[in-house]
């Protein structure tokens, strides 16, 4: 199979990548001043111990590394620690119930029947542009009530921090992570300054959506602030649409290097919902989720001290052979797969029904319209140039017998 770890680049510390595991399940890293946890059992404490392992992640950025931080963390869900988190997740977790979800089968259906007419009778399709990307893009938007037209502004914006988000030192900044902190910071203002603009309209003109519904949203009687929906509207926007994308394409490369699980799942679709729980372990899109220590804390035989940067690499977790038996083998016909890509704890991911039934409708699609599915030899697959994401960028698929 074509790994990402043979893409080397920016994944070419993923050990677990090449099918390998540390005897250390928790390290420091000097060069960044930042804790890395590789164990399961240790990353599942760190995600369900908020008191110790705190979302406020911000506070341990130095001010001059990123001056604006207090603009975009307010609102932020995945930044924000019990009590506050809970009244926020509230508002929104009536809008992604399983039954909620359900319901937006059809439409979800509906889009990518109508995004895959377009390269209907063709020999050959690049699956992130055609489908992989604009159907998530285009569901959380139509939730949230902005122009899904404006797709491929977001794509611009978002391309850029993907591209930005390296491995950063929190001890000294070079030149180059100020040019990529400076660029970053230009592209989170484009995209709040939108959203900010379509907050403003629903504030004269509500609508049946969910930034009208954050906008007359109260937490204990107060509505939230301008910065507080913008932002939530933006976290809500971002992890709706480029983890899907990644799910999609991964799936899909899964699949086509292991063609006994991809005949046996094209032939018998109950079993899609099993391989992509396998895919979501075997590439985990959101590598990486990070925390700060509130106070000195022992995991994994090693002492962290308080005030420390944890990053949780659910990526590697989910490779950890004293949980998987043969973690680097791809297998949906696992009988026990714990697997942390959605996290685990207050946290957990809030979009996980609606990801699992994209991935679930779109692949039922794609396999019944194109039963001679699979990757072109001649062009390999490109990653997202992020570590702390694992998924496929571009992946050409030809159609015909
Ligand atoms: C949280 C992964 C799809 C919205 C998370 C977290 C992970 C994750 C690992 C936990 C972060 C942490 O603990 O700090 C994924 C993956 C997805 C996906 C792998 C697709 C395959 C979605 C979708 C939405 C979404 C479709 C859209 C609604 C969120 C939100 C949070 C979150 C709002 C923050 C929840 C909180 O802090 O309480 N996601 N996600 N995600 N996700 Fe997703």
């Amino acid at each position: 199979m074509t790994t990402i770890a043979e893409n080397w680049g920016v994944h070419k510390d993923q050990f677990w990548l090449r099918g390998e595991f540390p005897d250390e399940a928790v390290g420091f890293e000097s060069e960044t001043g930042a804790w890395n946890v590789y164990g399961h059992a240790e990353s599942l404490k760190t995600l369900s111990d908020p008191k110790v392992f705190s979302s406020d992640t911000a506070r341990l950025i130095p001010k001059e590394m990123s001056p604006d931080k207090d603009q975009f963390i307010e609102g932020n869900l995945l930044q924000m620690d019990p009590p506050d988190h809970k009244k926020l997740r509230t508002l929104v977790s009536h809008a992604f119930t399983p039954k909620v979800v359900a319901d937006l089968e059809p439409r979800i259906a509906a889009l990518t029947n109508e995004l895959l007419d377009a390269v209907d009778g063709a020999d050959s399709m690049e699956l992130v542009t055609h489908l992989a990307y604009p159907l998530p893009v285009i569901v959380i938007a139509e939730l949230l009530g902005i122009p899904a037209s404006d797709r491929d502004l977001f794509k611009e914006w978002v391309d850029t921090l993907l591209r930005n988000s390296q491995k950063r030192s929190l001890i000294e900044q070079s030149e180059e992570d100020k040019r990529a902190a400076e660029e970053t910071r230009e592209q989170i203002t484009n995209l709040v300054n939108y959203l900010g603009e379509h907050v403003d309209d629903r504030r004269k003109n509500p609508r049946e959506d969910l930034l009208t519904k954050l906008v007359e949203a109260e937490v204990d009687g107060v509505k939230l602030t301008q910065n507080e929906v913008v932002n939530f509207a933006n976290v809500l926007l971002l992890a709706g649409h480029i983890t899907t994308t990644m799910l999609l394409g991964n799936t899909v490369l899964c699949l086509d290097s292991h063609p006994d699980e991809y005949r046996r799942v094209r032939e018998d679709r109950s079993l899609l919902p099993a391989t992509i729980e396998e895919s979501l372990r075997f590439l985990s899109p959101f590598a990486l989720v990070a925390r700060a220590t509130t106070t000195e804390v022992e995991l994994g035989g090693r002492t962290i001290p308080a005030d420390s940067m944890v990053f949780t690499w659910v990526a590697a977790a989910n490779r950890d052979p004293r949980t998987f038996t043969n973690p680097g083998v791809f297998d949906p016909a696992r009988a026990h797969n714990p697997h942390l890509a959605f996290g685990r704890g207050i946290h957990f991911c809030i979009g996980a029904p609606l990801a699992r039934l994209e991935g679930k409708t779109a692949l039922n699609i794609l396999l019944d319209r194109f039963p001679h599915l699979r990757t072109d030899p001649a062009v390999p697959p490109s990653f997202i140039p992020s570590p702390h994401m694992t998924g496929v960028n571009e992946l050409q698929l030809l159609l015909k017998p």
